[in-house]
């Protein structure tokens, strides 16, 4: 049973500068939520209990965000605007947040490390505030289901395009079952030419706790940053890992145009905005803009 998840979420936003100059990217709004609340509410419905968000220097907004917030409340019920009121507070109370700081953006490896006292002894999942994933099942959940029903770390995969592959940790996979793979090696951001497939990691890894070990036994890689691809590497010289190709629509939030379609996608799927959106879209593209 996997009961709590890490958030690493103390990366440096370098995509989005100069906005994330002073404002963390996990508080960049899809429309009115920022998109580390999409994260979060992922790992809720699917049944975690206890969420560990890795952050680090300039990342206050994110606690003050999930926080209690006495003066907004107050102004809400004073103006009548209940509904929006219901909203603020139902983000404070989504669930039994903790949080860690990474004191230097060390690397992914590092910061899912910083995460190990409070996680302990058990499998646990990992959610990468960057990815945003649309499916009828949360993805974690898919992932969490396979555990179950494997016993071994599993992460979520997707084909990716020829020129992103240097963005992603690329696995070289052996099906064993319809959408499930055996990882028989793993590569954090290779090029064209050392990529063993197109198969990529994306933000949602279920693990067991000896990667904490091999995190600590892994020396810098790609970037000069600690990998949790490379520690995954290890850890599968030691124990079977699986790959799952998963169900579901991915926006990788984190790049510049990903954050525009999804903002887009989210807005034509809302019913207060997607007639007003589809039309604007549509009179913007006729007249050329
Ligand atoms: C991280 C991981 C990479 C993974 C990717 C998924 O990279 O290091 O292995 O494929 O997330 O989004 P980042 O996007 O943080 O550079």
């Amino acid at each position: 049973m996997i009961r709590k998840a890490v958030i690493p979420a103390a990366g440096l936003g370098t995509r989005f500068l100069p906005a994330t100059k002073s404002m963390p990217k996990e508080m960049l709004p899809i429309i009115d939520r920022p998109i580390i609340q999409f994260v979060i509410e992922e790992a809720i419905i699917s049944g975690i209990e206890d969420i560990i968000i890795i952050t680090g220097r300039g990342k206050r907004a994110i606690e003050d965000y999930f926080d209690d917030s006495p003066e907004l409340e107050n102004h809400l019920f004073q103006s009548e605007k209940y509904e929006l009121l219901r909203e603020v507070k139902d983000v404070s109370s989504l669930v039994d947040l903790h949080y860690i700081r990474q004191k230097e953006p060390k690397g992914l490896g590092d910061a899912v490390l910083k995460a190990e006292k409070h996680v302990g002894d058990e499998p646990f999942a990992v959610l990468l505030g960057d990815d945003i994933i649309k499916s009828e099942v949360p993805c974690i959940k898919q992932l969490m289901n396979l555990f179950d029903k494997y016993n071994k770390s599993i992460i979520a995969v997707e084909e990716v395009a020829k020129e992103k592959i240097s963005d992603y940790g690329i696995i070289k996979e052996k099906e064993i079952e319809d959408s499930i793979y055996l990882i028989e090696d793993i590569i954090e951001k290779p090029s064209l030419d050392e990529a063993p497939s197109n198969v990529g990691t994306i933000g949602r890894y279920v693990l067991t706790p000896e990667i904490f070990d091999c995190i600590k036994e892994t020396p810098q890689g790609k970037g000069n940053e600690i990998q949790l691809t490379d520690a995954i590497k290890m850890l599968m010289e030691k124990e079977d890992i699986y790959a799952y190709a998963f169900k579901g629509e991915r926006y990788d939030a984190g790049d510049k145009f990903g954050y525009v379609k999804a903002i887009v996608d989210f807005a034509l799927w809302r019913d207060d905005l997607k007639d007003d959106v589809r039309r604007y879209l549509e009179e913007s593209v006729s007249k050329g803009q």
